[in-house]
């Protein structure tokens, strides 16, 4: 059964949900699915903006047919060939065969590296500013490389001010009958898989996002819709989500307060750092968030870490080193170029405590602009009642620092 719908006058969402992907890129949790979005325009000519991944190829066929109702389908705009959007493209030129490809020259080369057959169509080049009439509209392309890969680019309909934005602007989760970020509650409930989707697939480029959005910038008052590739599309209170997209990719926190992460093997660790976010609730200082590093995807960690000013590492020592779980997380942090934080540190080990060093040379030597506060909390097993003074310094300093 088809399942579409209108965007604005003559253009349709033609994508898809899944809720049988696990994992995304099969390293990401999505609990609540996602969407591959793909969008049709109903012009003089037909046009297709991008595909979707290949287990939601038949719901774009079956959309495609319903629209086009017997007419050929003739262009297919690709603004990034990731498998999860382009698994689909050789399907769509075996079902059109007069379909003419428009797409820039590094998409067609990682079309043919992953043996698309795309070289029996008519391949149109396109590079950034050039410009394509449809019939009443007329689209102009913009490069968006490492957004999230080197080929991407995105495209602005000038006629209706419909920006394509590729990856950018995308979120987790399914969009299941809701297709406008303003059907749903967005800063309730999707806000924290939007940053999730964002910094960890395409965190690390945060330089890159910012060129796009100097870009975007420029034609800001023009753009009426945005339709990224997964999640909702936004006609409203668009500047939300784009000062959103501004904070994370300047590595800004987006809240003033504390994560506390702590990797504990027997829960006196974790008492310490349950201790720590009673004083600082205590203090006037209540925006803590407590992640348990051992059950806590590092997807969501990293989310947080880039949502919250402050961060307190809390590890127990293991093989006198950090303890690896708690390592992965910091190399993700570093992976992902998290930068322009303040940590702090408690550190446990029962006959050879090295973990607070450690953590200290990993933020120190490894990671961009970050600034680690002097206020140590270090216990020999478990945190004792003499060790109290300590942690109400360490407290201290997290809500001045806090509150600066
Ligand atoms: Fe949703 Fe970079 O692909």
């Amino acid at each position: 059964m088809y399942c579409v719908r209108e965007v604005t006058n003559d253009l349709y969402w033609v994508g898809a949900n899944d809720h049988r992907l696990t994992l995304f890129e099969n390293i990401h949790p999505i609990p609540r699915g996602v969407s591959y979005n793909a969008y049709l325009l109903l012009d003089e000519h037909t046009v297709l903006f991008d595909t979707v991944d290949w287990s939601a190829c038949r719901q774009l066929l079956e959309n495609l047919d319903h629209l086009l109702a017997g007419r050929p389908l003739d262009y297919l705009v690709i603004n990034h060939m990731e498998p999860d959007h382009g698994a689909s493209i050789e399907e769509i030129l075996l079902r059109y065969p007069d379909v003419k490809v428009i797409s820039t020259e590094k998409s067609f080369m990682l079309m043919r590296q992953f043996h698309f057959q795309v070289d029996t169509h008519e391949l149109i080049t396109v590079k950034e500013g050039d410009t394509y009439t449809f019939g009443s509209h007329t689209v102009t392309f913009v490069g968006a490389p490492m957004v999230h890969w080197p080929e991407a680019m995105v495209t602005f309909d000038v006629t209706n001010g419909v920006l394509f934005s590729a990856d950018a602007f995308g979120s987790f989760i399914a969009l299941d009958g809701k297709l406008f970020a303003d059907e749903v509650n967005f800063d309730r409930d999707w806000i924290d898989e939007a940053r999730r989707y964002l910094t960890n697939i395409v965190g690390k480029y945060g330089p890159h996002i910012q060129l796009l959005l100097k870009k975007a910038g420029g034609i800001l008052d023009q753009i009426k819709y945005i339709c990224p590739l997964h999640g909702p599309v936004w006609r409203k209170d668009l500047m939300y989500f784009i000062e959103k997209y501004d904070k994370w990719s300047r590595y800004e926190p987006e809240e003033k307060g504390i994560m506390i992460v702590y990797a504990s093997m027997y829960g006196n660790t974790e008492a310490a750092a349950q201790a720590l976010a009673a004083r600082l609730c205590e203090k006037g200082c209540p925006n803590v968030a407590v992640y348990d590093v051992s059950n806590t995807h590092v997807s969501y960690l990293v989310s947080e870490a880039f949502k919250y000013s402050h961060i307190v590492l809390t590890s127990v020592t293991y093989n006198l080193g950090i303890y690896p779980v708690m390592h992965n997380f910091l190399m993700d942090l570093k992976a992902l170029n998290l930068q322009n934080r303040t940590f702090a540190i408690i550190e446990n080990g029962s006959w050879a405590c090295k973990s607070g060093d450690l953590m200290q040379k990993f933020v120190d030597e490894e990671l961009k602009n970050m600034t680690v506060l002097n206020e140590r909390v270090s216990m020999a097993s478990a945190l004792g009642a003499d060790k109290a003074a300590e942690l109400d310094a360490l407290a201290d300093a997290l809500v001045e620092s806090v509150a600066e």
